[in-house]
């Protein structure tokens, strides 16, 4: 018989359905986008019925393409933190609150005075961030009480889906950890933390690890997909942690680059350690036993995006990586802040922005390009010092996204890094780890890293160049720059009247 695992990424744009196949060939995939509303400054939200529409398109589709007696288990991921509020009777009392929402900054205030900031970092892994799931609850209670009080069961964006397809009210300890209310050291609720916001417990999903089979699909979730009943379902993981099984970081000493819009750093450890100052997020693994670091810039690749789109349209990347390439390393001396939009690790603040500093007539748009690429690959540099700072020395990283795209822009990003990068043979990312963490569920796999080793494999290895040297030297220069520049951005952001 043949044996399929589907991957489902209920994703902020989109939500995909991936069929792999024990080996990791992709068999079958279907995609159907969303829409985002912004009601108003700061909000983001989305209709979680948006999200099962896509879905369960996207799962029809698939089951057009492999026979749905050979799905032996299914996985889910998708964005992180949303906040999903249902009453008793499992229907949404609103629009879901996304983690990309930043209306509820004083709520995170309150609550880390009320905890104590070291108190709070040490049990959720993290400062409090408005992305977060628990103050967004926080601000529903003190803005929106009429359904505050209506109020039956909270999910995440990707349990919300595994409701529709099963009934159960379940998310992973992986995905858990972004609500900001786990004992992240302990993989369970807090119970003081659930007591300063007054939540319920009755309204969380139950826990479970990321490979553990959690809930089946029902009568209702096969008829609305074509799955058959019963076909089981595993915890899963938020986007982040499942991109990293993705990638095959699944060890300790392994760690990945992601360079897509944002730019994200994973590695695995078996202690619970997380930074003293909650600076990145550590929370719990997607493997039993493990946790995650995870290190985010807001803007990334997106960076060279913004300076393609408004500066340089009329040119290919092609042509824009050969202005690169003309260019020494080091841009004579220019430099770029990448914080277009605002940042999260190590300077969390919404208001920082992007800035080229150190023009001088020698200067033209060839070092505007190169120092873009320099500023994002220094602003990964930062999340790899984060990991170090932890004890986290990865001998060489896995790096993906649109870096991996242009030889100069991997050169260039591997000297600032100071160790060899090397890119994988799939792209597929969290979809493919939540398949991943579906066959190890079925048991088609022992663990999550034999899983890995069989499906992830190393494509190419760049080797840090002389230019390292000088990378090193300008380092600290960067490090220093978003110190120098913040009475700056905050004075910007008043005049613009967004602060
Ligand atoms: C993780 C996070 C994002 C979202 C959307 O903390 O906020 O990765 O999950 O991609």
């Amino acid at each position: 018989m043949t044996r399929y695992f589907i991957g489902i990424d209920v994703s902020t744009t989109a939500s995909k359905a991936l069929v792999i196949d024990r080996d990791g060939m992709v068999i079958a995939s279907s995609s159907h986008a969303h829409a985002l509303s912004t009601p108003r400054p700061l909000w983001s939200e989305q209709d979680p019925e948006d999200w099962w529409a896509a879905a369960s398109a996207s799962l029809r589709e698939v089951l057009k393409v492999v026979s749905p007696d050979d799905i032996v288990a299914i996985g889910l991921t998708g964005q992180m933190h949303g906040l999903t509020s249902l009453d008793k009777d499992g229907r949404p009392l609103r629009p879901a609150i996304l983690w990309n929402d930043q209306r509820s900054g004083a709520q995170c205030q309150e609550i880390t005075e009320k905890i104590g900031a070291h108190k709070l970092y040490a049990l959720i892994g993290s400062i409090l961030l408005p992305g977060f799931t628990a103050p967004k609850m926080r601000w529903l209670q003190q803005n929106e009480p009429d359904i505050f009080r209506q109020i039956a069961h909270v999910l995440l964006p990707k349990d919300y889906v595994r409701y529709r397809l099963s009934g159960a009210f379940a998310t992973d300890v992986a995905e858990g950890s972004g609500f900001g209310l786990m004992d992240i050291g302990k993989r369970a609720y807090s119970d003081e933390l659930l007591a300063a916001y007054d939540i319920p417990r009755a309204w969380l999903p139950e826990l479970c690890e990321s490979q553990e089979v959690c809930a089946h699909v029902s009568e209702a979730g096969a008829a609305a997909t074509g799955l058959k009943v019963g076909t089981p379902i595993v915890g899963g993981a938020g986007d982040q942690p499942a991109a990293a099984v993705g990638m095959g970081v699944v060890e300790e000493g392994q760690a990945s680059l992601a360079i897509g819009t944002s730019g994200v750093a994973h590695a695995m450890s078996p202690r619970y350690a997380p930074e003293p100052n909650g600076r990145l997020h550590t929370f719990c693994g997607p493997i039993p036993g493990m946790w995650f670091h995870m290190g985010v810039m807001l803007s990334a690749a997106g960076g060279l995006r913004w300076l393609h789109d408004e500066v340089l349209a009329d040119k290919s990347y092609d042509e824009i990586n050969r202005m690169a390439e003309s260019v020494p390393p080091g841009s004579l001396g220019l430099l770029f802040a990448p914080y277009l939009t605002g940042e999260r690790n190590p300077h969390p603040d919404p208001y920082a922005r992007g800035a080229f500093v150190g023009f001088t007539l020698r200067h033209g748009l060839p070092h505007m390009v190169r120092a873009t690429m320099e500023g994002i690959a220094y602003g990964m540099r930062d999340q790899l010092e984060l990991l170090r700072s932890l004890g986290v020395n990865p001998a060489e990283a896995v790096v993906t996204g649109g870096a991996t795209n242009s030889a100069v822009w991997l050169q260039l990003t591997t000297d600032i890094m100071g160790v060899p990068l090397y890119t994988i043979n799939t792209n597929e990312g969290s979809a493919f780890g939540a398949a991943i963490l579906a066959a190890v569920g079925a048991g088609a796999y022992a663990s999550v890293p034999e899983a890995c080793r069989q499906m992830v494999h190393k494509v190419d290895t760049v080797q840090p160049s002389t230019a390292a040297a000088d990378y090193q030297r300008l380092y600290p220069t960067f490090q220093g720059l978003y110190a120098a520049l913040r009475e700056t951005y905050h004075a910007l952001a008043r005049f613009e009247g967004s602060m």
